[in-house]
């Protein structure tokens, strides 16, 4: 292979991550049906969204499952390791380049390799959406599958209605969390070039 390109993404990486894409994309839209839609005309009928929203959800807990597991195995999870030192000054370079610095054409302040493949932001908001809000919405969801688990009353709350309310609303920031992804990976030279990587497994450095 070239030297101005980089294997990133293992198929194991790649096969989880489509499946993963589409699973969030149908989870989203049958919450968001379930959520909100109003029951005389619904945009998908209640009893099908609630259907597919279980049977999609057991799935892609299964492919967290591996996931977690693969991205110890094949240390996929050095990138996931969050080091303190600077942190913050990382974290504005890269905020300022996404916010000024990328419209003038400036250079990015971080380049990619094979030891860092994330920048400080990537990496920072893939481990709040992989490690923080997909166990919340994971354990929930488990919960609201078997009820029986919940207990009655936290304090003078329902427990049911506190544990809707933390599935729903992890699940709504991982959907904020696809926005700002699917924006992102279109920066740089040519929007599609990321895409390219997460289907070839190479990323072709600028
Ligand atoms: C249509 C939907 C999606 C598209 C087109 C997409 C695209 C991409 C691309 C191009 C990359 C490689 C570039 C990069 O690292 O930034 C990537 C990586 C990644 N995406 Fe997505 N993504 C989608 C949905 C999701 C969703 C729903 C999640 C999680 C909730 C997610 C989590 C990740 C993670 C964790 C990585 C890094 C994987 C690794 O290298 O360890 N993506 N995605």
């Amino acid at each position: 292979m070239s030297n101005n390109k980089l294997y990133l993404y293992p198929v194991w990486l790649r096969i989880w991550h489509g499946i993963n894409a589409l699973g969030i994309i149908l989870l989203g839209i049958t919450g968001l049906s379930m959520q909100y839609t109003n029951m005389e005309s619904p945009l998908l009928k209640f009893s099908s969204a609630v259907s597919i929203h279980n049977l999609v959800g057991i799935i892609l807990m299964i492919s967290y499952f591996f996931f977690f597991i693969t991205n110890i195995i094949k240390n996929n999870i050095k990138h996931y390791r969050i080091s303190l030192n600077g942190l913050v000054n990382r974290l504005m370079k890269q905020g300022k380049y996404y916010v000024f610095d990328y419209l003038k054409g400036n250079p990015k302040p971080f380049h990619i390799s094979e030891e860092e493949k994330f920048n400080p932001l990537q990496q920072i908001s893939y481990v709040g959406a992989m490690y923080i809000l997909v166990p919340i919405v994971i354990i929930t969801g488990i919960a609201l599958l078997y009820p029986g688990m919940i207990i009655e009353k936290i304090y003078s709350f329902s427990g049911i209605r506190l544990t809707t309310f933390l599935h729903s609303l992890a699940g709504f920031f991982i959907l904020i969390f696809l926005i700002i992804h699917l924006y992102v990976i279109t920066i740089g030279q040519h929007p599609l070039r990321n895409f390219k990587s997460i289907i070839t497994g190479y990323h072709e450095a600028e």
